[in-house]
């Protein structure tokens, strides 16, 4: 039987490498694709000693050569079936901060990369009814810092819509996944001026603590599989409860010590 190809972007870091494990676990042939080789590596290796298939591909999604190789490697794997649009940064913290180059970086890695990774899997994913899964933010439904990540993830919400609509005909099924704050290297930066970050984001949270990367694949799974066959066009939170409201200011709001 042919391999069904997962093509997951960014699996160097802890988001990526924990999507990569679980749809390995789910019986994909997966195609770890990241610019960092080393961490990358580290990635595949796991899979592998689990018994899983998977190969490294060390690319830069930005490149247009570099999605050549992707496409070409993929199709060496088997059938490629599934994308997981992972990679994303974050740079200047508020708009006073920015530069127009921040903004060009935030468009960069966290919208073209995901919409030239989908055209190049586009005609294959006509044929072999692929499904889309992109990796948002709560960042892209209210304002949590970072303006330039913000609105680009609130355009690849919109480019999940309108994709999902366009390309329904096709059998294709395009959807995201929102996550909360998630404990990654991403954090590294942030955790080292403020070791308590962690911490003190868990009081914004109604459950009380921040995602781990194991969520946000579980949700990335559920949303690749065939249980989810009549979803397409959502942007699913997994953000521990932040974007239905803050138990804080319900009881401020209410003077009610019920919260
Ligand atoms: N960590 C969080 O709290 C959080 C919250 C909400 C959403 N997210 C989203 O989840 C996703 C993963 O986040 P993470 O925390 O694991 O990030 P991360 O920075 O740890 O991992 C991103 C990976 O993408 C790779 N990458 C960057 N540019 C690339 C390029 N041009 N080509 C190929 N690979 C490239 C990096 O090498 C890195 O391994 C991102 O889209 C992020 O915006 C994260």
């Amino acid at each position: 039987m042919t391999e069904q190809v997962a093509i997951i972007t960014g699996t160097g870091g802890d988001i990526g490498r924990a999507i990569a494990i679980q749809l390995s676990q789910d019986g994909f042939a997966v195609l770890c694709v990241d610019i960092a080789r080393e961490l990358n590596a580290e990635t595949v290796d796991i899979i592998k000693g689990n018994g899983g298939k998977a190969q490294a591909l060390t690319v830069n999604i930005l490149d247009a050569v570099d999605q050549q190789t992707m496409l070409e490697t993929a199709k060496t794997m088997g059938a490629p079936r599934l994308l997981v649009n992972n990679v994303g940064a974050i740079s200047g913290a508020s708009i006073q901060e920015s530069t127009i180059e921040n903004w060009q970086h935030d468009f960069d890695l966290n919208l073209k990369g995901a919409v030239s990774c989908f055209k190049t899997f586009e005609s294959d994913f006509k044929t072999n009814q692929g499904v889309v899964v992109n990796i948002a933010s709560v960042n892209g439904y209210g304002v949590y810092g970072h303006p330039g990540y913000s609105a680009m993830k609130a355009a690849l919400v919109h480019f999940t819509k309108f994709a999902a609509v366009e390309y329904g005909k096709f059998g294709i099924r395009i959807n995201a996944v929102a996550p909360g704050t998630v404990r990654t290297k991403a954090w590294n930066d942030r955790a080292e001026k403020n070791p308590k970050v962690f911490e003190e984001a868990k009081r914004w949270y109604p459950l009380q603590r921040v995602a781990d990367p194991k969520d946000i694949a579980n949700a990335v799974s559920f949303l690749s599989s065939s249980n989810a066959d009549a979803i397409t066009g959502i942007c699913l939170p997994v953000d521990c409860g932040l974007t239905a409201g803050q138990a804080e200011l319900a009881g401020t709001f209410s003077q009610s010590s019920d919260f």
